[in-house]
């Protein structure tokens, strides 16, 4: 089985891509939406979370655990590998490397959260890359709560976008990555207000859960082969009808 979790709804965004490429597999989701948003919050409160929610996740049998999380893999993951140093964990990371490679004006813009744009490992990515371009960063305020409130679409969704995108934009930025795994259920409306502020420049949108879900591939001993993959789902709040219509729109 692989244990997946979120603090709420946005690791649906990778569930997806992994059950694309291990179709017969057992998964189980736990989206910690009572105590959502992450973004915010001390780093010892997310850790204590992750540990919790990862024990769980082993005592059920997983085999691999999938911190879809860009804000908990930068809080947690190193306390969860010295914890279980003989089960695979695989995180989440801006996506800075594709989008170096993919900008023509030399600006990436990168979307997170607080927690995630000042842990460790975003900021040697940054550091890496910042020599060949520049890496503008923000914080995408309210997009979590949109999608925790299952608002992808509308003229308020629209405005909290213009909010985060405009800074970024306007300092050059043609690419733009997606630091945040509930951000992709907003992807519609990211490329509507990016193509409506950068009319003359198409402006690419770079979510790594598809590298993410290939690492986790490449690190799963697979189990008996399932007919089709069981998902399932579990959740801190009282939102599992939320957790499957999302999951259903397969973003
Ligand atoms: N989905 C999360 C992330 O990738 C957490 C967002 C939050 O809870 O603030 O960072």
């Amino acid at each position: 089985m692989i244990g997946i979790f979120d603090s709420g709804a946005g690791g649906l965004s990778v569930l997806k891509e992994l059950v694309q490429l291990m179709p017969h597999e057992h998964y189980l989701y736990y989206a910690d939406s009572a105590n959502c948003p992450y973004g915010d919050k001390d780093r010892e409160f997310i850790i204590s979370r992750s540990l919790s929610i990862s024990q769980m996740l082993v005592e059920r049998g997983a085999g691999l655990i999938v911190v879809a999380c860009n804000t908990a893999t930068a809080a947690a993951i190193s306390t969860l590998r010295a914890k279980w140093p003989d089960l695979p964990f695989v995180g989440m990371e801006p996506a800075v490397k594709p989008a170096a490679l993919n900008t023509r004006t030399g600006v990436v813009g990168v979307l997170a959260t607080a927690g995630t744009l000042k842990g460790g490992n975003y900021l040697d990515l940054r550091e890496k890359y910042s020599h060949e371009v520049r890496v503008e960063e923000h914080i995408g305020r309210g997009f979590v709560e949109l999608v925790e409130r299952g608002e992808l679409s509308g003229e308020r969704a629209e405005a909290v976008v213009r909010d985060a995108l405009e800074p970024l934009l306007s300092k050059g930025a043609d690419t733009l990555v997606l630091g945040c795994t509930h951000y992709p259920f907003l992807k519609d409306v990211i490329a509507k207000v990016a193509a409506e502020l950068s009319p003359d420049k198409p402006v690419k949108i770079i979510n790594p859960a598809p590298a993410v879900a290939a690492q986790a591939k490449r690190l799963y001993r697979e189990g008996d082969a399932l007919e089709e993959a069981c998902v399932e789902f579990a959740s801190s709040a009282d939102n599992l009808e939320l957790l499957e219509r999302l999951y259903a729109l397969g973003r």
